[in-house]
Protein backbone atom coordinates (compact mmCIF):
# COMPACT_ATOMS: atom_id res chain seq x y z
CA UNK A 1 0.00 0.00 0.00
CA UNK A 2 1.47 3.39 -0.90
CA UNK A 3 2.31 5.90 2.15
CA UNK A 4 -0.49 8.75 2.44
CA UNK A 5 1.34 11.67 1.27
CA UNK A 6 1.18 14.51 3.55
CA UNK A 7 -1.77 17.04 2.78
CA UNK A 8 -3.88 19.45 4.15
CA UNK A 9 -7.94 20.73 3.40
CA UNK A 10 -8.98 25.08 3.13
CA UNK A 11 -10.28 25.97 6.24
CA UNK A 12 -13.40 27.86 5.73
CA UNK A 13 -14.91 30.81 8.07
CA UNK A 14 -17.90 32.73 6.95
CA UNK A 15 -18.00 36.14 9.11
CA UNK A 16 -20.32 38.06 7.19
CA UNK A 17 -24.09 37.49 7.57
CA UNK A 18 -25.71 39.29 4.51
CA UNK A 19 -28.68 41.31 6.01
CA UNK A 20 -30.65 41.75 2.98
CA UNK A 21 -33.46 44.22 4.20
CA UNK A 22 -30.63 46.40 5.18
CA UNK A 23 -29.06 46.19 1.93
CA UNK A 24 -32.52 46.67 0.39
CA UNK A 25 -32.75 49.81 2.54
CA UNK A 26 -29.80 51.00 1.34
CA UNK A 27 -29.92 50.68 -2.01
CA UNK A 28 -33.44 52.38 -2.12
CA UNK A 29 -32.16 55.52 -0.57
CA UNK A 30 -29.54 55.87 -2.44
CA UNK A 31 -31.96 55.74 -5.54
CA UNK A 32 -33.60 58.30 -4.15
CA UNK A 33 -30.68 60.70 -3.64
CA UNK A 34 -29.32 63.64 -5.91
CA UNK A 35 -28.14 62.58 -7.70
CA UNK A 36 -29.24 59.26 -8.36
CA UNK A 37 -27.15 56.49 -6.97
CA UNK A 38 -26.16 52.74 -7.05
CA UNK A 39 -23.12 50.98 -5.10
CA UNK A 40 -20.54 49.35 -7.84
CA UNK A 41 -21.20 46.17 -5.80
CA UNK A 42 -24.26 45.97 -7.18
CA UNK A 43 -22.19 44.91 -10.58
CA UNK A 44 -21.12 41.50 -9.44
CA UNK A 45 -23.63 39.37 -9.77
CA UNK A 46 -22.85 35.96 -12.05
CA UNK A 47 -23.38 37.75 -15.37
CA UNK A 48 -21.48 41.08 -13.83
CA UNK A 49 -18.77 39.08 -13.03
CA UNK A 50 -18.87 36.75 -16.08
CA UNK A 51 -18.64 40.63 -18.25
CA UNK A 52 -15.79 42.40 -15.92
CA UNK A 53 -13.82 38.77 -16.45
CA UNK A 54 -14.15 39.97 -20.47
CA UNK A 55 -13.73 43.69 -19.57
CA UNK A 56 -9.82 42.45 -18.69
CA UNK A 57 -9.51 41.25 -21.94
CA UNK A 58 -10.36 44.21 -24.00
CA UNK A 59 -7.50 46.21 -25.70
CA UNK A 60 -8.17 49.35 -24.56
CA UNK A 61 -8.56 48.22 -20.59
CA UNK A 62 -5.03 48.18 -19.84
CA UNK A 63 -4.91 47.75 -15.55
CA UNK A 64 -5.37 44.07 -16.10
CA UNK A 65 -2.68 43.31 -18.21
CA UNK A 66 -0.30 45.96 -17.26
CA UNK A 67 -0.47 45.24 -13.40
CA UNK A 68 0.22 41.30 -14.46
CA UNK A 69 3.23 42.59 -16.75
CA UNK A 70 4.90 44.37 -13.32
CA UNK A 71 4.52 41.28 -11.35
CA UNK A 72 5.51 39.67 -13.86
CA UNK A 73 9.21 41.73 -14.12
CA UNK A 74 9.41 42.56 -10.69
CA UNK A 75 7.85 39.46 -8.33
CA UNK A 76 10.86 38.62 -7.25
CA UNK A 77 12.08 42.23 -5.62
CA UNK A 78 8.69 41.91 -4.14
CA UNK A 79 9.17 39.24 -2.57
CA UNK A 80 13.06 40.65 -1.01
CA UNK A 81 10.62 43.50 0.81
CA UNK A 82 7.84 41.18 1.36
CA UNK A 83 9.95 37.53 2.77
CA UNK A 84 9.17 34.35 2.70
CA UNK A 85 7.03 32.40 5.07
CA UNK A 86 4.65 35.21 5.42
CA UNK A 87 0.81 34.58 6.29
CA UNK A 88 -0.73 36.54 3.17
CA UNK A 89 -4.03 37.89 3.22
CA UNK A 90 -5.83 38.55 -0.19
CA UNK A 91 -8.20 40.80 -0.27
CA UNK A 92 -11.14 40.23 -2.57
CA UNK A 93 -9.50 36.93 -3.55
CA UNK A 94 -11.72 35.83 -6.06
CA UNK A 95 -10.17 32.90 -8.66
CA UNK A 96 -7.04 33.42 -6.52
CA UNK A 97 -5.15 33.62 -9.84
CA UNK A 98 -3.24 36.59 -8.87
CA UNK A 99 -1.62 35.39 -5.41
CA UNK A 100 -1.25 31.66 -6.28
CA UNK A 101 1.35 32.99 -9.77
CA UNK A 102 3.52 34.99 -6.44
CA UNK A 103 3.46 31.88 -4.81
CA UNK A 104 6.63 30.82 -6.29
CA UNK A 105 8.20 33.88 -5.12
CA UNK A 106 6.67 34.88 -1.85
CA UNK A 107 6.57 31.08 -0.55
CA UNK A 108 4.06 32.03 1.88
CA UNK A 109 3.26 29.29 5.15
CA UNK A 110 -0.41 30.54 5.24
CA UNK A 111 -2.99 31.63 2.49
CA UNK A 112 -5.80 33.72 3.66
CA UNK A 113 -8.54 34.29 0.49
CA UNK A 114 -10.64 37.09 1.68
CA UNK A 115 -13.68 37.40 -0.13
CA UNK A 116 -17.92 38.33 0.63
CA UNK A 117 -18.46 34.77 1.04
CA UNK A 118 -16.26 31.99 1.36
CA UNK A 119 -18.52 30.03 -1.58
CA UNK A 120 -17.36 32.08 -4.29
CA UNK A 121 -13.59 30.56 -2.94
CA UNK A 122 -14.33 26.49 -2.20
CA UNK A 123 -13.17 26.11 -5.98
CA UNK A 124 -10.89 27.91 -5.78
CA UNK A 125 -8.92 27.18 -2.82
CA UNK A 126 -9.33 22.83 -3.62
CA UNK A 127 -7.17 24.25 -6.76
CA UNK A 128 -4.51 25.61 -4.63
CA UNK A 129 -4.07 23.71 -1.61
CA UNK A 130 -4.02 20.89 -4.32
CA UNK A 131 -0.79 22.23 -5.84
CA UNK A 132 0.54 23.01 -2.64
CA UNK A 133 -0.24 20.12 -0.10
CA UNK A 134 1.49 21.81 2.51
CA UNK A 135 -0.09 25.30 2.45
CA UNK A 136 -2.51 26.14 5.40
CA UNK A 137 -5.02 27.55 2.98
CA UNK A 138 -7.95 29.68 4.79
CA UNK A 139 -11.16 31.23 2.90
CA UNK A 140 -12.56 34.07 4.99
CA UNK A 141 -16.12 35.36 4.23
CA UNK A 142 -15.60 39.15 5.22
CA UNK A 143 -16.65 42.01 4.17
CA UNK A 144 -13.79 44.10 4.29
CA UNK A 145 -14.88 47.40 2.90
CA UNK A 146 -17.42 47.99 6.28
CA UNK A 147 -14.37 46.24 8.72
CA UNK A 148 -11.17 44.58 8.04
CA UNK A 149 -11.16 42.58 11.63
CA UNK A 150 -9.31 39.27 11.13
CA UNK A 151 -9.91 36.35 12.98
CA UNK A 152 -7.08 35.81 16.17
CA UNK A 153 -6.23 32.66 15.61
CA UNK A 154 -4.58 33.75 12.09
CA UNK A 155 -3.06 36.89 13.23
CA UNK A 156 -0.32 34.38 14.22
CA UNK A 157 2.76 34.64 11.70
CA UNK A 158 4.18 38.02 9.88
CA UNK A 159 1.29 39.29 7.72
CA UNK A 160 1.25 40.42 4.13
CA UNK A 161 -1.63 41.94 2.84
CA UNK A 162 -2.46 41.75 -0.94
CA UNK A 163 -4.83 44.28 -2.79
CA UNK A 164 -4.30 43.73 -5.92
CA UNK A 165 -6.39 45.41 -9.23
CA UNK A 166 -6.70 48.94 -8.31
CA UNK A 167 -9.61 48.36 -6.04
CA UNK A 168 -8.60 50.73 -3.71
CA UNK A 169 -9.79 53.09 -6.20
CA UNK A 170 -13.90 52.26 -6.07
CA UNK A 171 -12.94 54.23 -2.31
CA UNK A 172 -12.77 57.84 -2.46
CA UNK A 173 -9.40 59.20 -1.14
CA UNK A 174 -10.38 59.59 2.61
CA UNK A 175 -12.02 56.74 2.41
CA UNK A 176 -8.88 55.07 1.47
CA UNK A 177 -6.83 56.48 4.50
CA UNK A 178 -9.04 54.97 6.71
CA UNK A 179 -9.04 51.54 5.03
CA UNK A 180 -4.80 51.84 4.99
CA UNK A 181 -4.91 52.34 8.27
CA UNK A 182 -7.35 49.51 9.11
CA UNK A 183 -4.42 47.39 6.98
CA UNK A 184 -1.52 49.02 8.94
CA UNK A 185 -2.89 48.14 12.15
CA UNK A 186 -3.27 44.82 11.18
CA UNK A 187 0.28 44.39 8.95
CA UNK A 188 2.64 44.85 12.06
CA UNK A 189 6.06 42.81 11.25
CA UNK A 190 4.81 42.48 7.80
CA UNK A 191 3.51 44.91 5.45
CA UNK A 192 0.91 45.76 2.40
CA UNK A 193 1.48 44.84 -1.49
CA UNK A 194 -0.85 46.83 -3.40
CA UNK A 195 -1.99 47.80 -7.10
CA UNK A 196 -2.93 51.24 -7.91
CA UNK A 197 -3.88 52.51 -11.38
CA UNK A 198 -2.30 56.29 -12.16
CA UNK A 199 -3.52 59.56 -13.73
CA UNK A 200 -2.97 59.48 -17.44
CA UNK A 201 -4.16 61.21 -20.59
CA UNK A 202 -8.22 61.18 -20.58
CA UNK A 203 -8.82 59.80 -23.91
CA UNK A 204 -6.77 56.34 -22.39
CA UNK A 205 -8.79 56.17 -19.12
CA UNK A 206 -12.11 56.99 -21.29
CA UNK A 207 -11.58 54.45 -23.66
CA UNK A 208 -10.84 51.68 -20.63
CA UNK A 209 -14.44 52.62 -19.60
CA UNK A 210 -16.18 53.11 -22.24
CA UNK A 211 -15.06 50.46 -24.73
CA UNK A 212 -15.78 49.98 -28.59
CA UNK A 213 -17.25 46.74 -28.03
CA UNK A 214 -20.02 48.10 -25.28
CA UNK A 215 -18.58 45.51 -23.41
CA UNK A 216 -18.60 48.36 -19.94
CA UNK A 217 -22.02 49.46 -20.96
CA UNK A 218 -23.06 46.21 -20.04
CA UNK A 219 -21.15 45.54 -17.00
CA UNK A 220 -22.85 48.71 -16.08
CA UNK A 221 -26.59 48.40 -17.57
CA UNK A 222 -26.12 44.86 -15.56
CA UNK A 223 -26.46 46.54 -12.50
CA UNK A 224 -30.27 47.53 -13.13
CA UNK A 225 -31.02 44.15 -13.52
CA UNK A 226 -29.28 43.19 -10.31
CA UNK A 227 -31.01 45.96 -8.74
CA UNK A 228 -34.62 44.86 -9.93
CA UNK A 229 -34.10 41.57 -8.45
CA UNK A 230 -32.62 42.67 -5.05
CA UNK A 231 -35.42 45.54 -4.31
CA UNK A 232 -38.27 44.42 -7.05
CA UNK A 233 -37.90 47.55 -9.42
CA UNK A 234 -38.64 47.78 -12.58
CA UNK A 235 -35.62 49.22 -14.16
CA UNK A 236 -35.92 48.68 -18.25
CA UNK A 237 -32.22 48.41 -19.15
CA UNK A 238 -33.30 49.75 -22.29
CA UNK A 239 -34.29 53.26 -21.87
CA UNK A 240 -30.53 53.67 -20.21
CA UNK A 241 -27.05 54.58 -21.33
CA UNK A 242 -23.48 54.05 -20.87
CA UNK A 243 -21.50 57.38 -19.70
CA UNK A 244 -17.80 56.80 -19.00
CA UNK A 245 -16.10 59.70 -18.36
CA UNK A 246 -12.87 61.15 -16.82
CA UNK A 247 -13.61 63.77 -13.68
CA UNK A 248 -10.28 65.30 -14.14
CA UNK A 249 -10.88 67.94 -10.79
CA UNK A 250 -12.05 65.37 -8.56
CA UNK A 251 -8.95 62.67 -10.47
CA UNK A 252 -11.49 59.96 -11.00
CA UNK A 253 -13.43 58.08 -13.62
CA UNK A 254 -16.74 58.17 -13.40
CA UNK A 255 -19.33 55.80 -14.79
CA UNK A 256 -23.34 56.63 -14.91
CA UNK A 257 -26.13 55.60 -16.87
CA UNK A 258 -28.35 58.36 -18.46
CA UNK A 259 -31.86 58.33 -19.18
CA UNK A 260 -32.58 57.91 -22.81
CA UNK A 261 -35.81 59.70 -22.15
CA UNK A 262 -38.19 60.98 -19.21
CA UNK A 263 -38.63 57.67 -17.29
CA UNK A 264 -40.26 56.64 -13.80
CA UNK A 265 -38.86 53.29 -12.17
CA UNK A 266 -41.32 51.83 -9.62
CA UNK A 267 -40.53 49.30 -6.51
CA UNK A 268 -42.90 47.97 -3.93
CA UNK A 269 -42.16 50.94 -1.29
CA UNK A 270 -40.92 53.97 -3.86
CA UNK A 271 -40.85 55.12 -7.33
CA UNK A 272 -38.17 57.94 -8.83
CA UNK A 273 -38.59 59.29 -11.53
CA UNK A 274 -35.67 60.84 -13.73
CA UNK A 275 -36.23 63.61 -16.74
CA UNK A 276 -34.27 62.84 -20.18
CA UNK A 277 -30.52 62.76 -19.99
CA UNK A 278 -30.63 62.46 -15.59
CA UNK A 279 -27.88 60.13 -14.44
CA UNK A 280 -27.48 57.50 -12.20
CA UNK A 281 -23.98 57.73 -10.69
CA UNK A 282 -22.55 53.54 -10.55
CA UNK A 283 -18.96 54.08 -9.65
CA UNK A 284 -16.12 56.27 -9.03
CA UNK A 285 -12.52 54.85 -10.19
CA UNK A 286 -9.45 56.95 -8.66
CA UNK A 287 -6.68 57.17 -10.23
CA UNK A 288 -3.52 58.41 -8.23
CA UNK A 289 -0.16 60.20 -9.27
CA UNK A 290 2.89 57.82 -7.54
CA UNK A 291 3.79 60.69 -4.69
CA UNK A 292 0.22 61.38 -4.02
CA UNK A 293 -0.57 57.53 -3.16
CA UNK A 294 3.17 57.08 -1.45
CA UNK A 295 2.07 60.09 0.66
CA UNK A 296 -1.77 58.42 1.56
CA UNK A 297 0.50 55.03 2.74
CA UNK A 298 2.66 57.01 4.84
CA UNK A 299 -0.28 58.58 6.92
CA UNK A 300 -1.81 55.89 7.01
CA UNK A 301 1.16 54.73 9.18
CA UNK A 302 3.32 52.69 6.28
CA UNK A 303 7.39 52.88 6.47
CA UNK A 304 8.51 54.57 3.32
CA UNK A 305 6.89 52.83 0.13
CA UNK A 306 8.86 51.50 -2.79
CA UNK A 307 6.90 51.13 -5.81
CA UNK A 308 7.29 49.62 -9.45
CA UNK A 309 5.79 50.52 -12.41
CA UNK A 310 5.31 49.85 -16.09
CA UNK A 311 7.35 51.96 -19.02
CA UNK A 312 4.31 54.47 -20.09
CA UNK A 313 3.89 54.62 -16.07
CA UNK A 314 0.18 53.72 -15.94
CA UNK A 315 -0.05 51.61 -13.51
CA UNK A 316 1.85 50.81 -10.09
CA UNK A 317 2.45 48.42 -7.40
CA UNK A 318 3.41 49.10 -4.13
CA UNK A 319 4.94 47.39 -1.10
CA UNK A 320 4.90 49.59 1.87
CA UNK A 321 6.22 47.97 4.96
CA UNK A 322 4.64 47.70 8.60
CA UNK A 323 7.76 47.79 10.85
C1 LIG B 1 -12.50 46.33 -10.26
C2 LIG B 1 -12.83 48.54 -9.40
C3 LIG B 1 -10.70 47.92 -10.31
O1 LIG B 1 -12.33 50.51 -11.50
O2 LIG B 1 -11.29 49.67 -13.19
C4 LIG B 1 -13.87 48.12 -14.73
C5 LIG B 1 -14.02 48.07 -12.15
N1 LIG B 1 -15.33 49.39 -13.81
N2 LIG B 1 -14.51 48.78 -15.69
C6 LIG B 1 -12.02 49.55 -12.21
C7 LIG B 1 -14.39 48.51 -13.53
C8 LIG B 1 -15.40 49.54 -15.14
C9 LIG B 1 -12.56 48.16 -11.86
N3 LIG B 1 -12.16 47.76 -10.47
Amino acid sequence: MAATPPHRAPRFLQRHVADSAAERAEAQAALLGRPARASPKYFYDRLGSHLFEAITELPEYYPTRTEAAIFAAHGEAMAQHAGVGATLIDLGAGNCAKASRLFPLLEPARYVAVDISVDFLRDALARVQREYPLLDVVGLGLDFSHALDLPEDLATGRPVFFYPGSSIGNFTPAEALAFLRNIRAQAGGGGLLIGVDLVKPAPVLEAAYADALGVTAAFNLNLLRHLNRLIGSDFDPARWRHVGLFNAAESRVEMHLEAREDLTVRWPNGQRSFAVVERLHTENSYKYRVDGFAALLVQAGFDAPVHWTDEQGWFAVFWAGAA
